[in-house]
């Protein structure tokens, strides 16, 4: 099975956990980047620029993907929660790759641990690629376990 783990990462704990993940499972990774990158200020990212894209629903421009989505049976989507919802830049990705036949795992991580950000987050990226066979992963779990659950997916 080819899978291709897409990612979005700030601070790099989601970074990290994709790296992890890269080094058990025969994987192609690419980074989902906003083409004009975050201000470095947690601040002005968080309440300034994050909050405006996601109050009003701005898709950014995100840096070109160097992959071909359909010689991939899977992609193992992985994001921060921002907002109580996916970063916007998945938003954009999620329409690049709304043609996809295969399945899209959802991967996601926040500060507090409310269920409702993977609803959310599901909800949203249906509502984008309506078409994309997207299900959910893991929500907020260690390196260990997302190991034990795609190796044995496998
Ligand atoms: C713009 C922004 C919004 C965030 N919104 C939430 C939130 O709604 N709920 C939450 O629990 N954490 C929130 N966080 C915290 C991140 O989800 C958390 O720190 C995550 O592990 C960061 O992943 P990263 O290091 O890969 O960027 C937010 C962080 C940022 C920068």
């Amino acid at each position: 099975m080819r899978t291709l783990i897409a990612y979005f990462s700030r601070s790099g704990n989601t970074k990290k956990l994709v790296d992890g993940i890269k080094e058990k499972l025969d994987c192609d990774v690419a980074r989902i980047e906003r083409a004009v990158p975050y201000s470095d200020d947690y601040h002005t990212c968080a309440y300034v620029e994050a909050k405006k894209e996601a109050r009003e629903k701005v898709f950014p421009e995100i840096a070109p993907i160097n992959a071909n989505f359909n010689e991939y049976d899977r992609i193992l989507l992985f994001f921060p929660i921002w907002w109580y919802t996916y970063p916007m830049p998945v938003a954009t990705f999620a329409r690049l790759i709304q043609n996809f036949n295969g399945e899209v795992l959802v991967f996601a991580n926040s500060y507090t641990n409310d269920p409702m950000y993977m609803a959310n987050s599901m909800r949203d990226l249906k509502c984008v690629a309506p078409r994309v066979k997207f299900s959910q992963g893991l929500f907020n779990k260690s390196l260990r376990e997302h190991i034990n659950y795609l190796i044995k997916g496998e």
